[in-house]
């Protein structure tokens, strides 16, 4: 069964972007059926991935309570990207705001009401991109999600404050009617490994936070990553041999056995309550 994760980080300009867009891709390279969500009205995911698309059905019709309601399907775009699609976002998402406050909390939830089922049966992964901030849209993100990533930019003390404010939010969401929700893991991006710098602050985040906290993955600073989104493209179609890509493969692997190790803990500890039962009732 699928599982959907929000990329977070209110502070801006992190790489919650790049890292929805090519881990979607990294994904789906893999065989993964992959939906992209883009959150943001800032739309670099949508013209990331569907850069020629006329955009009927969005995120702004998809949330606006005014709207009559159409089958999901309608809202879901092929990318130019084998087994990944995405329901894109419009630059007037940002004007609803106003009107989804007005209708809290059905407004908060409505995101979850109408992708959990459909994409828990469809998708292997579904990844939401967000906007730099923890408003409406992130919280309606939020309660829509079972996994939350919050990539941090190294050397930007604002993008680990970034951190801690999310786990913070997280722990709200799950206290206010999304119970499941979990931090998954933080991931550095824009490592430099040959600068003293970069070392450091690696060295510091591993000191702060536990092993199952933090991808082992890091993605390197790579100038290819700005090249292939002003190509509106991912680093895989743009250059596939460059270190951003080889850091993307990688990432994508480690998210695919931490999910298997979660699913091989979860039949364990359902088979030993078996066997638990079992024992009690002769
Ligand atoms: N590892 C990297 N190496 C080089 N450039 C990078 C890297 N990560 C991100 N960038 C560049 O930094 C800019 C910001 O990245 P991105 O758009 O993914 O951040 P964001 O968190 O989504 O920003 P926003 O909060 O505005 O949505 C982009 O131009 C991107 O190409
Ligand atoms: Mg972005």
């Amino acid at each position: 069964m699928g599982v959907i994760i929000s990329v977070v980080n209110n502070k801006g300009g992190v790489g919650k972007t790049i890292v929805t867009c090519n881990l979607a891709d990294a994904l789906g390279r893999k065989g993964k059926r992959v939906l992209v969500v883009d959150m943001d009205s800032q739309c670099n995911s949508t013209s990331l991935l569907i850069p020629k698309g006329t955009i009927r059905n969005s995120i702004y019709e998809l949330l606006d309570p005014d709207e009559a309601e159409e089958p999901l399907s309608n809202y879901i775009y092929p990318t130019q990207y084998g087994n990944v699609s995405c329901i894109p976002n419009v630059p007037e998402t940002a004007s609803l705001e106003p009107k989804l406050i007005l209708k809290a909390p059905d407004s908060f939830l409505h995101l979850r009401k109408r992708i959990r089922e459909y994409t828990e049966q469809r998708y292997d992964f579904t990844i939401i991109d967000n906007p730099p901030n923890m408003g409406t849209f992130v919280i309606c993100s939020m309660y829509a999600s079972d996994f939350v990533i919050v990539p941090i930019k190294a050397g930007s003390a604002f993008s680990v404050e970034g951190l801690l404010k999310a786990v913070q939010v997280i722990n709200d969401i799950r206290n206010g009617g999304n119970p499941d929700l979990k931090f998954l893991r933080l991931l550095i991006n824009h490592i430099d490994k040959r600068t003293i710098i970069s070392r450091t602050i690696v060295d510091q985040i591993w000191t702060a936070f536990r092993d199952n906290q933090i991808f082992k993955t890091t993605i390197p600073v790579n100038t290819a990553f700005e090249r292939a989104e002003s190509d509106s493209q991912t680093i895989f179609q743009y250059e596939p041999t460059s270190t951003g890509a080889r850091a993307f493969r990688d990432l994508a692997k480690e998210l695919i056995d931490i999910f298997a190790n979660l699913q091989n803990n979860r039949s364990t500890s359902r088979r030993r309550n078996n066997e638990e039962k079992a024992k009690y009732a002769s």
